[in-house]
């Protein structure tokens, strides 16, 4: 087996080209094919969900030329960040890599949270009960009513109660304390990152190996089971309303599976592990691109196919598919848990390898604390920094209502994707002479669409949405004001 080198920064070269295509598999698969499809076909698309996908796919496939020119140039950590430091200087480099604890932390708390949901289910079919009021937020109230239907239904009740001002408790119902399992997955993959990028890598491509041939035997079953008729009307009728169903449900909900698609642009934070980063950044990114756009819209063709769509608005969407099919396919449902629980896994795996190195790469810069840089000398993993997201993870997914975390992940690395595009052109401009290992075609059309397909989602997202964005800005910008722009290397050294 070929021996990893350091690279000069202490970091391991680990990463072959198929390594990095299976992190950015490993961190795109996940909380969005097995939980957002079937409620964004459901109240959103009808079977036109599958164009929604086509929409988004092609918006991250011009963003991920981008990144593949920036990761192929500048193969450093620090992924936006970095890349923006060159090209936009450090105060927006600085909001980049703020902005991108929303895309990495908060999304790995986030499916931490799915993953929770997943595996409690999956435990039960066997037995084994985790109490409930330890496995949601603090203040989520659970219904502990016997069956899925009943909850859901009394679980609407006491909302729809609450908001009238009736109090609602006189329903059976109990207030959770703090979901363990989201805090118990984040601790482990934290311990496994800190261990070693060689590790990480190989407990990835095992979950990827799992999830891609669950998806692929959910595909090559689920076609059996089609009924055409189910994908009649493929474009349902406009209720009247923006966004329900109709050419504007489809891009509505094509902003809404825009979460399936994050992920691939994590590959990039990886580059100083990467065995030959100027060829495999390219392979890494539009490699998983590719591979996850294709699965997804194979998925969403079978699963509209076999069930009506108007039945898809539940948490799993795929487990709704499986059940369709009747008694005799009975046996692919804890398959499918496995596949959903194996995808989360990996997606909360290479998110929590994300964030550490943007972290060390800022602090490289002097604008966070030189202990973020820290580099374990036998694991050679950045562990102070991996440390500290994992901790802060565990929180958020322990007592945080997760709900409204979800859009924000969204909106932030729109945000990120939008920069990386529009910095391409302005380096392009500014330093023509730089070497491109990889160049992005048709400058600026690509870039431009990326940016505006970008930003078009953004404006599609909800106004409280945008609230939250602008609050988490303001906070990094008194961060930056009283600690950054003091310790900034690049401004002492000038
Ligand atoms: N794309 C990742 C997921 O769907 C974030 O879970």
């Amino acid at each position: 087996m070929e021996e990893a080198s350091d690279s000069k920064n202490g970091f391991r070269k680990a990463l072959s080209a198929t390594n990095l295509t299976t992190l950015g598999i490993g961190a795109i698969i996940g909380a969005g094919i097995f939980v957002l499809t079937g409620q964004a076909a459901a109240q959103y698309a009808g079977p036109a969900i599958v164009i929604s996908f086509i929409i988004s796919g092609l918006a991250c496939a011009f963003a991920g030329l981008c990144y593949a020119e920036f990761a192929s140039m500048i193969p450093i950590a620090g992924s936006a960040y970095t890349y923006s430091y060159a090209t936009l200087g450090e105060f927006l480099a600085w909001i980049i890599g703020w902005d991108l604890i929303l895309e990495y932390l908060f999304a790995a708390s986030t499916v931490s949270v799915g993953w929770s949901g997943y595996m409690v289910s999956f435990l039960k079919d066997f037995g084994i009960h985790i109490p409930t009021v330890l496995t949601a937020a603090t203040s989520s109230i659970l219904v502990d009513v016997p069956g899925e239907g009943w909850r859901e239904l009394t679980k609407q009740l006491i909302a729809s109660l609450s908001s009238k001002g009736i109090a609602a408790d006189t329903l059976p119902h109990l207030t959770a304390i703090i979901n363990l399992p989201a805090m118990f997955i984040i601790a482990a993959i934290t311990g496994l990152l800190i261990i070693g990028i060689k590790e990480s890598a190989g407990f990835n491509n095992i979950m990827v190996i799992i999830k891609v041939a669950i998806i692929l035997l959910f595909i090559a079953v689920g076609f059996a089971f089609v009924q055409s008729a189910n994908w009649e009307p493929f474009i349902p009728k406009n209720t009247g309303t923006w966004g329900e169903f109709g050419i504007s449900g489809i891009l509505r909900a094509a902003g809404v599976i825009f979460f399936a698609y994050i992920g691939f642009d994590a590959v990039s934070t990886a580059a100083q592990e990467a065995k030959n980063p100027q060829k495999d950044m390219l392979i890494g990114i539009m490699g998983s691109l590719g591979v996850s756009t294709f699965l997804y819209i194979l998925v969403a063709i079978v699963l509209t196919g076999i069930v009506s769509y108007s039945m898809l608005n539940v948490s799993d969407p795929v487990a709704v598919g499986v059940n369709a099919m009747g008694d005799k396919m009975f046996w692919m449902r804890p398959i499918v848990k496995i596949a959903a629980i194996a995808g989360l896994s990996s997606v909360i795996l290479v998110m929590l390898m994300g964030q550490p190195r943007i972290f060390f790469t800022m602090a490289k810069d002097g604008l966070l604390p030189p202990v973020f840089a820290k580099v374990h000398p036998r694991y050679k993993t950045p562990y102070v920094s991996t440390l500290m997201t994992g901790s802060v993870a565990i929180i958020l997914a322990g007592i945080l209502p997760i709900s409204i975390l979800g859009e924000l992940v969204s909106i932030g690395t729109l945000l990120a994707f939008s920069i990386v595009c529009i910095s391409i052109i302005v380096l392009r401009r500014t330093r023509p002479d730089i070497h491109r290992p990889f160049r992005t075609p048709w400058v600026p059309v690509i870039p431009i669409l990326g940016a505006v397909i970008c930003l078009a989602q953004m404006l599609a997202l909800p106004l409280d949405t945008w609230l939250r964005l602008l609050i988490w800005m303001a906070l990094g910008l008194i961060i930056y004001f009283t600690y950054g722009i003091r310790k900034s290397k690049i401004r002492n050294a000038g």
